[in-house]
């Protein structure tokens, strides 16, 4: 069988605890089928950065790069961490791995499973996805400030477009519309304020859908589409957005379809030219972390989507469906990470 390298970087909080569960479904789907993982772990994230100041050194980025895929659980400053500058780990360490990678696919998937509650009264069928762009916007650390902490401060955060960036993920979404059954794909933006990067996403969208013409497309300004995402998540097939709306939709996405602990995502690399790495929509939930109170369903559903990314289709979809059975039989009990683990890690051995 082909030996894939995979890297895995657990993290901080809740990372590790559904981390272990993800690669226990991954061993149990792969055990005798056409590929084996052999994995490499590595110690990154807000603990690792407490004990040596390190965030993301070279040498492990060059290391990482070697991998054919990386799993990633979460990070976060540790409660009561006051050393830790806000947001030092997710930017030098996460975003640095998405930009440094070129993950400009960040593919996040919401999908309403049988018997799973949603909080909307009318949910519908909600089965969309959304292609967030995930290497420019204002993720880019473009800014700055002038008198900081004075009265007169001045603070910018500017906003990345490339033509190069907001084609070839537009592009991507095409194509994933296009292989869809319901072929339809929705721009968000906000191109009534916005007026640059805006009309650089309508130009793009408008120009590659030449190339797309079975694919219907639609625009909403991202104000509306949240309105959307609660009163009518069903009209969503394919959702193309920057890097900073995707994040905040994909957040109403997982709570509309059952809540943040179920949703996945892949950050790609579709050239291939890097490791792809997936990890759950969540964070490192320092609120439960420790606790085996964490559902590590995302962590598990991200795994299957690398393992469609990889090739190994047949495999991700037995994860995908021992999910589906699991997830529609938990209304009532309450069971540890690891007990959820097992228990679809049994389902597709
Ligand atoms: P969060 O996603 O960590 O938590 C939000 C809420 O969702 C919390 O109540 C948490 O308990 C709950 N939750 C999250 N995952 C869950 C799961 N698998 N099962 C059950 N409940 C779950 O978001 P936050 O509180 O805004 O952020 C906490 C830290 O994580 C911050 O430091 C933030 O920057 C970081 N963060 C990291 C990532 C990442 O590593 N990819 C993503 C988001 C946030
Ligand atoms: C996510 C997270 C990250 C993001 C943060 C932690 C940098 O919220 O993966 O959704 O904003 O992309
Ligand atoms: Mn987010």
């Amino acid at each position: 069988s082909k030996v894939i390298s995979l890297a895995v970087i657990p993290g901080d909080g809740i990372g590790p605890e559904v981390t272990a569960e993800a690669v226990k479904v991954l061993k149990a789907v792969t055990q005798d089928g056409p590929a084996r993982f052999e994995l490499t772990e590595y110690q990154l994230g807000a603990e690792h950065w407490l004990r040596t100041g390190e965030t993301l050194p070279d040498e492990t980025l060059e290391a990482l790069k070697g991998h054919d895929a990386i799993l990633f659980g979460a990070v976060g400053a540790a409660p009561g961490d006051t050393q830790m500058p806000s947001g030092l780990i997710e930017r030098e360490m996460l975003l640095k791995l998405r930009f440094s990678l070129d993950h400009f696919v960040n593919l996040r998937p919401s999908k309403l499973y049988p018997g799973v509650a949603s909080p909307l009264a009318n949910p519908g069928d909600i089965d969309f996805i959304v292609v967030r762009e995930g290497t420019e916007g204002p993720y880019v650390g473009n800014g700055g400030s002038l008198r900081t902490g004075t009265e007169h401060e001045i603070a910018t955060e500017v906003s990345l477009n490339t033509a190069h960036g907001v084609e070839r993920v537009v592009r991507d979404a095409f194509r994933r519309a296009s292989e869809r059954p319901r072929k339809k794909l929705t721009l968000v933006h906000k191109h009534n304020v916005l007026v640059y990067a805006g009309s650089l996403w309508k130009r793009t969208f408008e120009s590659v859908a030449a190339d797309f013409p079975d694919v219907e497309t639609d625009y909403l300004h991202v104000d509306a589409a949240t309105i959307f995402l609660t009163t009518n998540p069903s009209r969503f097939d394919v959702i193309v957005t920057d890097n900073l709306f995707g994040d905040i939709i994909t957040d109403l996405a997982a709570a509309v379809t059952g809540g943040i602990g179920l949703a996945a995502s892949g950050n790609i690399n579709m050239e291939g030219t890097f490791p792809s790495m997936f990890e759950p929509v969540h964070g490192s939930a320092p609120d439960i972390a420790g606790q085996q109170k964490a559902d590590p369903t995302a962590a598990i559903l991200s795994a299957a989507l690398m393992l469609h990314h990889l090739g190994f289709d047949a495999e991700a979809e037995r994860v995908e469906q021992a999910v589906e059975s699991d997830v529609a039989s938990r209304a009532g009990n309450t069971r540890t990470t690891a007990e959820i683990g097992d228990a679809i890690a049994a389902a597709v051995s």
